[in-house]
């Protein structure tokens, strides 16, 4: 007996679980595996060196799986912009149809791909952001808590309060993110009115997912204490893995007169997070991890996962529906 929600009809997916975008991390072997175990994969197209890359992935996806899959575009600050209406374009001519788009102002991108008839799900933080994304015209809403990898925003508010707020506020369905890792998760944000649920940091330690292995078993080792948030005072909070190099970099924004990103530039580069996954060192450069790994103690495929993810939220709500009972029933 599956859960049903307006996500799982809207993308017709079987469970409501999302993969979120992943930069390095979101990629066929893992998407496909998702899809074919039941929930949506997301390829990053930014993991993609450009837009023509991204249409191999698309094809190599395709090759893996029959379901439905979706396309993350994540809009950074950036001085030199990648291609983003490239990418879009791409991911439209190969047929993809979902897309997850996250960071700034996607309004030019919605608009593009809600004129080629595809279901656009925007991540934000706040109920700001979630009410302009609204207006924007997206499909649903993907909202993280304080408690994700990545990017929190600047307001530190976690999910129980924002989905809460987002379940009397937005008028269109919205998915939870942040902190989910279990069936517990998902039961728990269907009760704060979400029609789903989107995790990234549970999907990297799976049996699919492209990371090294050192840094899957690191996840496993680690609980909710071993993340930190990097460019806060550059007011572009990131949650990421608590190792040497990620608090040099706190060291250096605590400084008297505090940083500039030129500072820290090289500490934090793309390139050095990379090799992280690729050489399985942990220290090596920045990785982006969530407290969820407090929830995270072992490595299974999707399929695994999912279905167990499945099992335990249904039994949760099935436990929580015979709580309520007939007055004559309830001794108090
Ligand atoms: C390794 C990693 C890389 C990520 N890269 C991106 C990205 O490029 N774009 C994006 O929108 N979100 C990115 N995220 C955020 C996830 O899509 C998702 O919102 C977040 O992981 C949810 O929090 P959780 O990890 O507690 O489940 C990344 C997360 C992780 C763990």
């Amino acid at each position: 007996m599956p859960i049903v929600t307006s996500l799982t009809k809207m993308l017709g997916i079987r469970i409501p679980v999302v993969q979120g975008g992943m930069q390095w991390v979101g990629v066929p072997q893992l998407v496909a595996a998702v899809s074919n175990a039941g929930g949506l994969g997301v390829l990053t197209a930014l993991t993609q060196p450009n837009p023509e890359a991204l249409r191999v992935a698309i094809r190599e996806t395709r090759k893996l799986t029959d379901k439905p899959f979706g396309v993350n575009i994540t809009l950074l600050p950036s001085i030199n912009p990648p291609d983003y209406a490239g990418y879009a374009k791409v991911a439209v001519e190969e047929g993809v149809r979902i897309f997850e788009t996250a960071g700034n102002n996607p309004k030019k991108l919605v608009e593009y791909f809600k004129a080629n008839g595809c279901k656009v799900i925007h991540k934000c933080t706040t109920i700001r952001h979630a009410k302009a994304g609204a207006r924007m015209g997206v499909d649903a809403l993907s909202i993280d808590g304080f408690e994700c990898a990545g990017h929190p925003g600047e307001e530190d508010i976690g999910g129980l309060v924002l989905l809460a707020r987002a379940a009397s506020e937005i008028g269109i369905p919205y998915i939870a993110s942040g902190g989910i890792a279990n069936g517990r998760g998902l039961a728990a944000v269907l009760a704060l009115g979400a029609v789903g649920a989107n995790m990234g940091t549970r999907f990297m330690c799976t049996v699919e997912s492209p990371i090294h292995q050192n840094i899957k078993e690191k996840i496993v080792a680690s609980n909710e204490q071993d993340t930190v948030h990097i460019f806060r005072t550059l007011h572009n909070t990131a949650r990421v893995y608590k190792n040497k190099i990620s608090q040099e970099v706190v060291a250096i924004e605590s400084r008297p007169g505090g940083a500039k990103f030129e500072d820290v530039r090289e500490l934090v580069s793309g390139a050095r997070g990379r090799k992280v996954y690729e050489l399985g060192d942990p220290d090596y450069g920045i990785w982006t991890a969530g407290i969820g790994m407090g929830l995270i103690h072992d490595i299974p495929t999707c399929k695994d996962l999912l279905t167990t993810i499945e099992r335990d939220a249904e039994e949760i709500i099935r436990g929580l529906g015979q709580m309520v009972v007939p007055e004559r029933q309830a001794k108090l």
